[in-house]
């Protein structure tokens, strides 16, 4: 089909888009309707995590699609079971709730959380989160965000949410002595607010203040989960273990697909009807997803994403290392920023022009997330095109 109009006027302007439509997918690489190649480093904001038309994935789309694609939640499916498993098997939680995104995860979440620290007293219904966090747009995973650029406009946001420094041990333990607490909420390793990694010791303190005061400590897992730093899990690199785990974004292989895993305590305050989704776990993004949990979960595969991981990490770090407009190159495994010293959408547009597609995180940090599949020679060509765009745009 030819597009002849600016598809601008078509959608609420909620995305600042640009350029011709993208129409296919293979590997890292992503093409445009002018038949234009991309470097797929955003991996569509980290959700193709076997890269674009993976074999098994187009296999189990045929497959799947053509066998059963609804039935609803009013009956058992089988990819349902077959995905609810793996996820149990490899991770710390006993059951699990299927939903279609992050933010609908978040919203599960919070209601269990509420729902269970309630039952035992009915003033722990409050939430925290931390700054620069980011988990969701919908009204109560938005008022977990505490970042006026998300919710400017949107209040009055919903009672009984309030945020500390991430980070910062002192200060957390200052907010969370004032009241009582349904749950708190906290990314490993912040995607969004820039690449920001949570430190053992934080993580640790809210374990632990969290056990002995009878709260929920979820981890929002949605962007750095699903082997995304090397690990399955990105809190197995903190030796800490949530109540509750929220996913998404890469789970179901490019299909809407999220889940809250969580302990058998937590679920058994739930009770039919309490919460619910018509399309939550659709069979057809189960079935992407066992692929990508089975494949992910491997050792061999896990091994690999450090490997390049640290591949890319070095080559960045170097390509930075004489650039004064560069703070820090943070992140692990395939989740790396470049941390700026000014905001960085320039650098951006002109990587894309040069076929290298990244992506903003926080106001000043460059995220560089390809495919867990990526090659190394597909890395070298990226860092190629930024070194030159960072030699092009440079001050001298
Ligand atoms: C950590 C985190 N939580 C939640 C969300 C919301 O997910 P979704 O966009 O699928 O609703 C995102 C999306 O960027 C995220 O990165």
């Amino acid at each position: 089909m030819a597009i002849t109009e600016d598809p601008n006027k078509l959608f609420v302007p909620t995305y600042a888009r640009s350029g011709a439509p993208m129409v296919k997918g293979k590997g890292t690489l992503l093409s445009d309707a002018n038949g234009r190649e991309y470097l797929d480093f955003g991996s569509g904001i980290a959700v193709t995590a076997l890269g674009h038309s993976h074999p098994a994935i187009v296999e189990a789309l045929r497959e799947q699609g053509s066998s059963l694609v609804h039935a609803s939640n009013l009956y058992h499916m089988e990819p349902q079971i077959e995905f609810a498993r793996l996820l149990i098997d490899n991770s710390f939680g006993s059951k699990v709730f299927l939903c279609n995104s992050g933010t609908e995860a978040n919203e599960a979440a919070i209601k269990f959380a509420r729902k269970w620290a309630t039952k035992k007293n009915g003033e722990k219904y409050n939430i925290l989160s931390f700054t620069d966090a980011f988990h969701g747009r919908t009204y109560g995973a938005l008022s977990a965000t505490p970042q006026k650029n998300f919710y400017r406009g949107f209040e009055p946001m919903v009672p009984g949410f309030y945020a500390a420094p991430f980070n910062d041990l002192e200060a957390a333990q200052k907010v969370l002595d004032e009241r009582e607490w349904a749950a708190i909420f906290v990314e490993p390793l912040q995607g969004e607010g820039g690449i920001n990694e949570a430190t053992a010791a934080f993580l640790k303190f809210l374990r632990d203040y969290a056990a002995k005061h009878s709260i929920a400590l979820v981890f929002d897992e949605i962007q750095c989960g699903v082997g995304r730093t090397g690990a399955l899990w990105c809190y197995e690199h903190f030796d800490v273990v949530p109540d509750m785990m929220t996913l998404a974004k890469p789970v179901g292989g490019g299909l809407p697909l999220g889940a809250v895993v969580c302990t058998d305590e937590i679920a058994s305050c739930i009770a039919p009807g309490d919460h619910g989704t018509t399309f939550g776990g659709n069979p057809l993004a189960c079935a992407l997803g066992v692929i990508v949990l089975s494949t992910v979960a491997e050792k061999s595969f896990l091994d690999d994403v450090i490997t390049k991981g640290k591949y890319l990490k070095q080559k960045l770090e170097r390509c930075c290392e004489t650039e004064p407009r560069v703070e820090a190159v943070p992140g692990m495994g395939l989740m790396l920023g470049v941390r700026m010293k000014e905001d960085p959408a320039k650098l951006i547009q002109a990587c894309r022009d040069k076929g290298l597609l990244v992506i903003k995180a926080g106001h000043n940090t460059i995220r560089f997330m390809p495919p867990l599949t990526v090659e190394n020679e597909e890395i070298d060509r990226a860092v190629e095109i930024f070194a030159s765009v960072l030699a092009e745009t440079g001050a001298g």
